[in-house]
């Protein structure tokens, strides 16, 4: 992170938005006067504006039980019907919903209509397996409509989903399956990657295998035609199940606070957490971000996140937020690079995208290739560019709004996580002065402090630690069957503030620069990972005595995993004999155990780890030899030669 602190200090651009941008933004200065006027009302007007609720609340927030948020909770709302029927009531049905762009260059346009008519479908479906209320029904699909589909018909009938990423392995697959207790397994027989039919069933089958059996059905979507096997009385054909249920479904309301999702995001210990989330409060929280931070005309846009539906971003703004606000969007099944280095800016091209929401790690990696690739295709539509996922540094900013940009338009930085559902800090375009590298102010209706270790505020230069101070209506609101943990992971450092385990700094100006991770968390090419996880599943190898992973600084994925591992004794010879042989060995196994974004950059053998004398591991010291720094102080070692040995080993 050094280096991108370093950056952000020097950073001093500005960029006022446009005369032409201001003026037809849907965002005005009054949306910050009525929240700070009036936090709470600012957000029940909200949620009353974007949203159609079956029964109107008349409580914004109980709060009488911190940690545990109630919003708006004697409301009832089905959140399906908000973002599809209510579309098509309004005379919207024939507006396209999603452009689809298959990797293999397949396309199909889906209308609200449609979108909406499949859905019911779906939902009847569920309803025939058997799925009720608040049962949990796991997702593992590519970025196919029918993601976006099941999602939404798992929410029509009140049931919750919880959406596993298609890289994820049988093991993590499985894990989260028996967590969550799922019933019914969506999925596909597979997806393209890399110009590749990538095999999902077969996972799924071996992930039952491992389960502790509570799943009763798995449907399969049928994308790639590779062959798969189907367990009679157990799997069925989604086109034959779907295609065949009627299109007339009935929804029901549900509470506010009725469970919508778990997403399964690491933590700092090696088991993921399941975070809820909330129907009334998050929806209205998605969908106004995404209206206001993205600056949404649905009548003309066309939108574009780039995420997949296997993390939050996918969640919030590509299925709730989008579509609760009746946007038209591209959903693209496959990689950027594939078939050829253009790929995202030809789609850009063809869908005439004019938001896009995408990563700095995706950022990067196109700077490195070059403008000439981009400069091929006519990106003129684009007025407004998104950032999410890790800081993005004031290079990558700056290349991003001119390369991509075209030079004049806004660029907004996002900072948010899968616990906080939606976006908190972000500038509002047409409004907000905008300086890249930092993620700017609180969007309206949010509180954010910087603390110090014990609690006091912190101005200026040193930076702290970020808490949300105020309960926000999409925060989550809880940990799948484990409340404790969702205490002491948030709330017990600072009471009833939140805990984002993000350290950050305000400006002179008061906006806030986010600094990285806090706590054992990574954040490789956006996306979070445990150190601790990693370990375990090194240490699950049967050569591995011991190991500790540290998150180190890359130009492109903003950190990598680095591991240290030391052989049991009874490997000595392996690893003498051919060390690069062992540590790739190893580096496969995480990438099989957990799921190739897991895959350790780079595996060290060493025969001891930096160690306090009470026996805690130094990862400091090893983050400072993986970036190829002095290594730092040292005193607190129980054996203060350690460091020299372990660097002679690395080289
Ligand atoms: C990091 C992704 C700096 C942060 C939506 C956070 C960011 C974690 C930004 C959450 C940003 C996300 N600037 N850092 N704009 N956005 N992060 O749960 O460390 O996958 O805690 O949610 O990503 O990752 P998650």
């Amino acid at each position: 992170m050094t280096v991108q602190i370093d950056h952000a200090l020097e950073e001093i651009r500005r960029f006022r938005p446009s005369p032409e941008f201001a003026a037809q933004s849907v965002a005005d200065p009054a949306l910050y006067e009525a929240a700070n006027a009036d936090r709470l009302g600012f957000w029940a007007d909200q949620a009353r504006e974007l949203l159609t609720w079956h029964k109107p609340f008349t409580r914004t927030l109980d709060w009488s039980n911190p940690p545990f948020a109630r919003w708006f909770d004697d409301g009832e709302l089905n959140v399906a019907v908000n973002c599809l029927d209510r579309h098509v009531a309004a005379g919207l049905g024939d507006r396209v919903a999603i452009h689809f762009e298959g990797e293999p260059g397949d396309s199909r346009d889906i209308t609200y209509a449609e979108l909406t008519d499949e859905v019911k479908r779906a939902a009847n479906v569920l309803e025939g397996l058997g799925v009720g209320t608040g049962d949990r029904v796991a997702i593992y699909l590519p970025m196919i409509p029918e993601a976006v589909v099941a999602m939404l018909a798992v929410a029509r009938i009140g049931a919750i989903h919880s959406v596993v990423f298609g890289g994820f392995s049988s093991d993590s697959l499985a894990s989260r399956i028996d967590d969550a207790e799922a019933k019914l397994v969506i999925t596909a027989d597979g997806g393209y990657r890399k110009g590749r039919v990538f095999p999902l069933k077969p996972t799924v089958d071996e992930a039952i295998g491992k389960s502790a059996g509570s799943v009763e059905n798995v449907l399969v979507v049928q994308r790639t035609g590779n062959d798969i096997t189907l367990e009679p009385g157990r799997d069925e054909w989604w086109h034959d199940t779907v295609g065949a249920a009627a299109s007339e479904h009935e929804a029901t309301a549900f509470e506010a606070e009725h469970p919508l999702f778990i997403l399964y995001t690491s933590g700092t210990t090696g088991k993921p957490k399941g975070v809820v989330h909330s129907s009334g409060g998050y929806l209205t929280q998605v969908a106004f971000t995404h209206k206001y931070v993205f600056d949404l005309h649905p009548e003309t846009d066309v939108y574009w996140c780039t995420a997949d539906v296997g993390w939050v971003t996918g969640h919030s703004y590509v299925v709730y937020g989008p579509l609760a606000n009746g946007a038209t969007q591209v959903l693209y099944e496959g990689t950027p690079d594939t078939p050829h280095p253009g790929r995202w800016w030809e789609i850009v091209e063809k869908y005439k995208v004019s938001i896009l929401y995408t990563a700095p790690t995706a950022i990067r990696s196109f700077m490195k290739l070059g403008r000439q690739i981009p400069h091929e295709f006519n990106l003129r539509s684009l007025r407004l560019l998104g950032s999410v996922g890790e800081p993005i540094n004031p290079e990558a900013w700056i290349w991003y709004r001119h390369v991509i940009g075209g030079g004049s338009i806004p660029v907004v930085d996002t900072w948010w996580q899968t616990e906080t559902g939606a976006i908190m800090i972000s500038a509002l375009p047409g409004i907000t002065d905008l300086k890249p590298g930092s993620a700017q102010v609180p969007i309206p209706g949010i509180s954010i402090d910087i603390l110090s270790d014990d609690g006091t505020p912190v101005e200026g230069e040193g930076g702290g630690l970020l808490v949300v101070s105020e309960p926000w209506p999409s925060m989550l609101r809880g940990i799948w069957g484990d409340p404790e943990r969702f205490k002491e992971t948030y709330w017990e450092k600072f009471g009833d503030k939140y805990f984002a385990g993000d350290g950050a700094r305000r400006d002179e100006d008061g906006d806030i620069w986010l600094l990285g991770r806090v706590d054992d968390v990574m954040n490789v090419s956006g996306h979070r990972l445990s150190t601790a996880e990693i370990e375990s599943s090194l240490v699950a190898h049967p050569w591995t005595a011991e190991a500790a992973v540290v998150g180190a600084s890359d130009e492109t994925t903003g950190q990598a995993v680095v591991a240290f591992v030391i052989l049991k004794a009874s490997q000595a010879d392996v690893a003498s004999a051919d060390v690069a042989a062992a540590s790739e060995e190893l580096r496969k196994h995480v990438a099989t155990q957990i799921g190739a974004i897991a895959r350790p950059r780079q595996v060290f053998i060493v025969n001891e780890l930096p160690k306090t004398r009470s026996g805690k591991i130094m990862r400091r010291l090893l983050r400072d030899l993986a970036e190829g720094r002095q290594i730092g102080d040292t005193t607190t070692l129980a054996d203060t030669s350690i460091m020299q040995i372990i660097s002679e080993q690395v080289k």
